[in-house]
């Protein structure tokens, strides 16, 4: 797709950026501190300017995007004269584009010791399907990475042969494979009854506000369990990428079986992954929008967690999530905060009393436009990393 982008000169500026298509693709920035930010991350962009502008502008530009950490995906060819310049760029890809060039996307998989981008040997396009013919290596850390009949395991340990690694039981609750039997089948409707849970269909109607200005470009739904909202994102179509990553195979396996049961859903642009919420598998700032539902009490550290979504998201990227404060008529239980750190350390869960709580805990991120929507207490909390 090709977008014509007008790019400012020092006394005509645009106002802010701008989108152009129904599929997310955006426009210039007054800014190129914005334009950093990863605007153009969303798309495959060409520009198109003719405005008078100097060299000096034109070589300033060029060597931004040189040095932009963006550029190592990023191909540009750039003929210029002073007065009219053609800049082709490609940076990330549309799900047209795609096609054209599968490979774009798979610079978001890195290796979770080093972070570096993982070479992917197989099908050539994301796919559900693919994941057991694909083979990932790091180049720099030298460990392959397999895929095995429902999914890829990208967590640290994989591969290993006699080194098992357990985690505290609100995490290892859920590899269980009769939990993850019963989750739709009755556990999750539970959070309804007793949390102020609105039920998935809901809750992903009042997540899209928040996901609106990412909408075109990659998702990860963190903690899927058995990935209802991983379908419902992939069926919305609002997504060039959908990964469902959970750290639990018998959760994984259920999401693999629930997506091959669902006639509507295509296997392209999503992908499974197992994962450790606080070794995330992929590029820093390469993704647009990170949910995780029903999932940061269950999370071990949950810094870490945070931490790493952080790391991941691209500038201007959104994190949506849900859980629990335990506050209101709660709060008058005795003692409660000590039962909170007991159970935290007992269980690796963690229980929020407060709504301030959790926005300060975003807050140390540096994330924006923090939000909360309640229901007793279930809470839909939503941020922003800067741009
Ligand atoms: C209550 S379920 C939430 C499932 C789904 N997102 C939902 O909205 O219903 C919590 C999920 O967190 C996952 N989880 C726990 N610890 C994790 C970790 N360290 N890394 C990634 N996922 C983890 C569990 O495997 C489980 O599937």
């Amino acid at each position: 797709m090709t977008v014509m982008c007008l790019l400012w000169t020092e006394d005509s500026r645009t106002g802010g950026y701008d989108s152009v298509s129904s599929k997310g693709i955006h426009v210039m920035s007054t800014e190129m501190s914005t334009m950093a930010a990863g605007n153009l991350s969303l798309a495959p962009v060409a520009t198109q300017f003719n405005s008078g502008m100097s060299n000096r502008f034109l070589d300033k530009l060029l060597s931004f995007m040189v040095n932009s950490p963006l550029y190592r995906n990023f191909d540009a060819k750039l003929s210029a004269s002073p007065a009219i310049a053609t800049l082709e760029a490609m940076l990330g890809t549309d799900s047209n584009e795609q096609e054209a060039n599968p490979n774009q996307k798979k610079h978001v998989l890195a290796c979770p010791i080093c972070y570096d981008t993982l070479i992917w040997n197989g099908d050539p396009v994301f796919s559900v399907d693919s994941t057991p013919r694909s083979i990932l290596k790091c180049s720099i850390c030298k460990k392959s990475y397999s895929g095995n009949e429902t999914h890829l395991d990208l967590t640290v340990a994989s591969g290993t042969k006699k080194y098992g690694e357990y985690k505290p039981a609100s995490s290892e609750l859920f590899r269980l494979p009769i939990v993850s039997f019963l989750y739709e089948r009755g556990w999750r409707q539970g959070f309804s009854i007793w949390g102020g849970y609105p039920g998935p269909q809901k809750e992903f109607e009042m997540m899209k506000d928040y996901l609106n200005p990412v909408i075109g470009g990659s998702i990860i739904d963190a903690s899927c369990g058995s990935g209802m909202f991983s379908r419902l994102f992939k069926k919305s179509g609002l997504f060039s990428l959908v990964v469902a990553l959970d750290y639990s195979e018998s959760m994984l396996k259920q999401c693999y079986d629930f997506i091959k049961q669902e006639e509507n859903i295509s296997n392209e642009n999503l992908i499974l992954v197992r994962a450790d919420i606080a070794r995330l598998p992929f590029a820093s700032s390469s993704i647009d929008a990170v949910h995780a539902g029903a999932a940061l009490h269950c999370w071990p550290s949950l810094t870490a967690g945070i931490a790493e979504i952080n790391r991941i998201l691209r500038p201007g990227g959104v994190f949506v999530a849900t859980t629990y404060i335990v506050d209101g008529p709660y709060s008058f239980i005795p003692f409660l905060s000590l039962i909170r750190e007991t159970l935290s350390q007992v269980t690796g869960s963690r229980i929020f009393l407060s709504e301030s709580e959790l926005k300060d805990l975003c807050k140390t991120y540096g994330l924006v436009d923090i939000t909360c929507v309640r229901n007793r207490q279930f809470v839909m909390i939503s941020a922003r990393k800067p741009a």
